[in-house]
């Protein structure tokens, strides 16, 4: 497979500022700079800045030997600005601490500011010719696919690593890592969702494609993505008060927040039992216990059998009803701000879904009908 993805390379690869042709090795310091540079910003973007660096401070020692502030004004405009700070540095170790000689190997790679693994990896197998299994997130994207791994990100992490390194070439493992770049970007290509439609991978001019688990079973689904956390669980109770002219009490949420500015039956809070800051719809009071003075004017409250159930983005909702009919409108004083609609125009009122899912259920057990 490795030989298949260097052929490719020696003819498609793309031509980049920082490469050397085909089996050539790059110099260290300008592996480094583009490495750094394209930590988190794209090819095109990294272009101008590196061509800038170099005319500025052509080798190493003269970027060590330049001032942060210049450092950082040069950088301007890249962003993750922490990146300039530890590239400056990592020139300023390498001439202090290795002599001005370049750190040729991972593990010393890797104790130089703002290095990690992708990026020694990297530096040493495209600057040193050093055998490195170099992973971005491109790259893992790749393997997961050819691999078919089942293991959601991070979790596929170990065996992407592991089909990566079996595959890795000891010769010209930098360029093999390249080509798997380039791979990534044009051909093995993230799904990126475009007025509806994912992009598919180009596999048909793909050079892995020959040994591809993922081919033939819809290659964009990988990597698998983790599964959803579970939703916070929330409970309430959800007040129907019919007064005896045949109205129903709403009440009107607040512009702001959960379910702004729509019509709720009367409810308590909906506590999930942690201690996050809970968005109640009415307040956080027992609205049964608060209700005695109602009951007492009123048919026995009714408690639906059936919870309604609905999922909002971040928590799953239990709602159990309780129904009072026959009231009088003016015995109904623990809310001032009671809406009274008639029976009849429910229908027009901005109810949300979950509310709409209580009419439901009171139509499907005849509460609802005008006596
Ligand atoms: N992204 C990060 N490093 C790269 C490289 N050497 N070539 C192309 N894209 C890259």
């Amino acid at each position: 497979m490795a030989e298949q993805v260097l052929g490719w390379y020696d003819h498609h690869r793309r031509d980049l500022p920082w490469r050397m042709p085909p089996g050539q090795l790059a110099d260290p310091y300008q592996v480094m700079l583009s490495e750094i540079m394209l930590q988190q910003t794209t090819v095109e973007a990294v272009k101008p800045y590196f061509h800038r660096f170099l005319a500025r401070w052509p080798r190493l020692s003269d970027l060590a030997a330049a001032s942060q502030d210049d450092v950082m004004k040069l950088w301007a405009g890249l962003g993750y600005y922490s990146r300039a700070r530890n590239l400056h540095k990592a020139a300023q170790a390498i001439m202090i601490d290795y002599n001005g000689h370049f750190p040729d190997n991972e593990a010393e790679l890797l104790n130089l500011p703002g290095i990690g693994s992708y990026t020694a990896a990297a530096i040493a197998a495209i600057a040193f010719g050093r055998r490195a299994v170099v992973i971005d997130a491109n790259i893992e994207r790749i393997m997961a696919r050819y691999a078919a791994i089942a293991a959601p990100l991070p979790a596929a992490k170990s065996a992407i690593r592991a089909a990566l390194d079996i595959m890795t070439p000891a010769d010209r493992s930098g360029d093999f890592a390249q080509a798997l770049m380039d791979i990534g970007s044009r051909i093995c290509t993230p799904p990126r969702k475009k007025a509806g439609e994912y992009s598919q991978p180009q596999c048909l001019i793909c050079p892995l494609a020959s040994g591809c688990q993922g081919r033939h079973a819809n290659p964009a689904s990988w990597p698998r993505k983790p599964a959803k956390p579970d939703r916070a669980k929330r409970q309430g109770e959800v007040l129907i008060l019919i007064s005896d002219d045949q109205h129903i009490a709403l009440i009107k949420r607040p512009d702001k927040g959960l379910l702004g500015g729509m019509m709720l039956f009367p409810t308590t809070g909906w506590p999930d039992g942690s201690r996050r800051q809970i968005d109640y719809p009415v307040e956080p009071d027992s609205l049964i216990a608060r209700c005695q003075a109602v009951y007492e004017h009123a048919a026995t409250p009714q408690r639906m059998n059936t919870a309604v159930e609905h999922v909002f983005s971040h928590f799953e909702l239990t709602l159990n009803v309780t129904v009072l009919t026959g009231l009088r409108r003016q015995d109904v004083t623990m809310y001032e701000q009671l809406i009274w609609c008639p029976l009849a125009d429910l229908g027009a009122e901005a109810l949300p879904s979950v509310m709409r899912k209580v009419v439901l259920l009171l139509e499907a057990n005849d509460l609802l009908q005008p006596e």
